[in-house]
């Protein structure tokens, strides 16, 4: 075997964001064009010689090819040892276990998260480094920088390995670990949830439905969840991870995960369902007829965090992103726990874990996570719950009614308005800043604005700061309106519109959100002249 150094030219707008490169599949197909990143990749890192590496991706179209790629590549540039998932694949919140339990260098994962998989559909590549978590920007920048100038990249000329077998191998002077995907996850989970507990829920009799969704966590569900908790066969649904995700959106939504829904709100549904994404890091919280929203998951795993042995001891603080309800700030301030509000984006989460300021941490994007890795975690989030189920005996509505009951409820709604033109989104922006001091201290419609801004973010731990992160209209009862544009879309803009009120009588929290919010949502739409401005005179999701 041989190192050959290829001659190559570099590509336009190979620029990662923080959640990787993602474009659609022809794209990565084009010669030399997933070489040319993973190479830019090497060429950014300092100090990998050696140094083991960790690899995998959410089986997507398009994986086993560029997994067979990157081991020759890390073979040609001096890698030591590439830990890589059977089959290529390692769910992203594993990726992170793996990387910390076994101090690697970093990892990559191939992914384009909920975004739909197959020959026309998305691909992705991310590089996390040593502490488990993304790239940061620096990192991203440089990849992104040397990915314009690059000239050639180095691969050893060698066959294909067999990834589906578990074992140790060799590609030239690198070791090549095919490791069981599911194994140090696994373990991760069993140290921090109460197994035994869980078992004896589900032995008496306790129904769960898990969507899988084609993607990633089908095999991480089905061993933890049926062969390690004892849950009945099926309980898993979709569980085997296909190259187009069986045609399905992978995203754990009301909308995408329809089968799950129906189930949920059907006769004789479950006690519990939950779904996870792609790659498995986001997560979707169900009751029989009951949808939990992602703020009040992360309310109600914090206020009742203890119950787990993980986290026994009591939590360090709680971080949620801006644009998440203010529902888990009234338990910090319960539990006397400082509460970070970050910008969106789970890298703001790191260095708040990392200096030990907050353990859990959550996004209304269906994010929940905890110190236990750098990534949000799908699975951990359902464990969590399912502890609780386990120790609170109650079905999953009843806590949630009980935790309004006690804390107040913080009626809540996402609503996207996807594909607008980006000039028509830019405009509303620009328009939403020029008014934020006219609209100061004025009453609108009846709700009396208390502050409003466009969001900045200093970093307690590195001091920086972040701006421009979303307009906030705060209301004197602490209601409020958020608009902020998209990162992640691919065509055109996406505007999201964030919609909270808070209401203390718990005679009043059964009512429909959208009903709730109602006066909320028309001044929404009034701030931002929506209708005007983008054509749209409704949005195209509401979560
Ligand atoms: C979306 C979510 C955000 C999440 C990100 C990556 O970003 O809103 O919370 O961190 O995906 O999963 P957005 O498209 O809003 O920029
Ligand atoms: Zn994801």
């Amino acid at each position: 075997m041989s190192v050959s150094i290829r001659q190559t030219t570099p590509y336009e707008g190979q620029k990662p964001g923080t959640s990787g490169l993602r474009k659609k599949v022809s794209v990565f197909q084009q010669p030399n064009y997933l070489e040319n990143f993973v190479q830019s990749i090497f060429d950014s890192l300092e100090g990998f010689q050696g140094q083991t590496l960790v690899l995998g991706g959410d089986g997507r179209y398009f994986n086993r090819e560029a997994i067979q790629v990157i081991l020759k590549m890390a073979a040609a540039n001096g890698f030591g040892r590439v830990l890589v998932g059977q089959g290529g694949i390692l769910s992203t919140p594993a990726v992170s276990c793996i990387i910390r339990k076994y101090r690697a260098f970093g990892g990559i994962v191939l992914s384009a998260s909920h975004n739909p998989g197959g020959p026309s559909e998305d691909f992705g590549i991310k590089y996390n480094i040593s502490a488990g978590g993304p790239a940061p920007e620096a990192v991203t920048e440089a990849i992104h920088a040397r990915s314009q100038v690059i000239s050639q990249y180095k691969i050893l000329e060698a066959a294909d390995l067999d990834l589906d077998q578990i074992g140790a191998t060799r590609l030239g002077a690198m070791a090549v670990e095919v490791i069981d995907p599911v194994a140090d996850y696994a373990e991760l989970m069993g140290r921090l949830f109460d197994f035994e507990k869980i078992r004896a829920l589900f032995a008496g009799g306790f129904r769960m439905r898990f969507d899988a969704m084609h993607a990633v966590t089908g095999p991480y569900a089905t061993r933890i969840l049926e062969d390690l908790l004892g849950a009945p066969k099926g309980t898993v649904i979709h569980g085997t991870p296909l190259p187009d995700f069986g045609g399905g959106h992978p995203d754990p939504n009301l909308v995408h995960a329809h089968d799950l829904v129906a189930e949920m709100f059907g006769a004789n549904a479950p006690d519990f369902g939950a779904a996870s994404d792609g790659d498995g890091d986001r997560n979707m919280i169900l009751g029989r007829g009951f949808y939990v929203t992602p703020s009040d998951s992360l309310a109600v795993l914090a206020a009742n965090a203890t119950l787990a042995p993980g986290y026994a001891a009591g939590l360090k603080g709680i971080a949620r992103s801006m644009p998440t309800s203010q529902a888990p700030d009234r338990v910090a301030r319960a539990l006397g726990l400082p509460c970070f509000e970050t910008p969106t984006g789970w890298k703001f989460f790191g260095n708040l874990l990392d200096a030990g300021m907050a353990t859990f941490c959550g996004e209304e994007s269906f994010g929940t996570g905890s110190d236990h890795v750098r990534e949000k975690d799908g699975l951990w989030a359902v464990l969590m719950w399912l502890n609780l189920l386990a120790e609170l005996k109650r079905p999953v509505d009843g806590i949630v009614r009980a935790h309004w009951a006690r804390y107040g409820r913080n009626y809540y709604s996402r609503h996207d308005y996807e594909g607008v033109d980006s000039r028509a989104a830019e405009g509303l922006m620009a328009h939403l800043r020029a008014h934020l001091a006219v609209w100061s201290g004025q009453s609108l419609n009846g709700f009396t604005v208390a502050q409003a801004d466009d969001f900045a973010y200093t970093d307690p731990v590195d001091g920086s700061i972040s701006r421009k992160q979303g307009i906030r209209v705060i209301f004197t009862d602490g209601s409020r309106i958020v608009y902020r544009l998209s990162g992640t879309g691919t065509e055109g803009a996406t505007l999201r519109v964030y919609i909270e009120r808070f209401e203390a009588d718990p005679a009043r929290h059964d009512q429909d959100p959208q009903t709730a919010l109602a006066g909320l949502i028309t001044l929404a739409g009034q701030l931002a002249e929506i209708e005007h401005r983008t054509g749209r005179s409704a949005p195209t999701v509401i979560t």
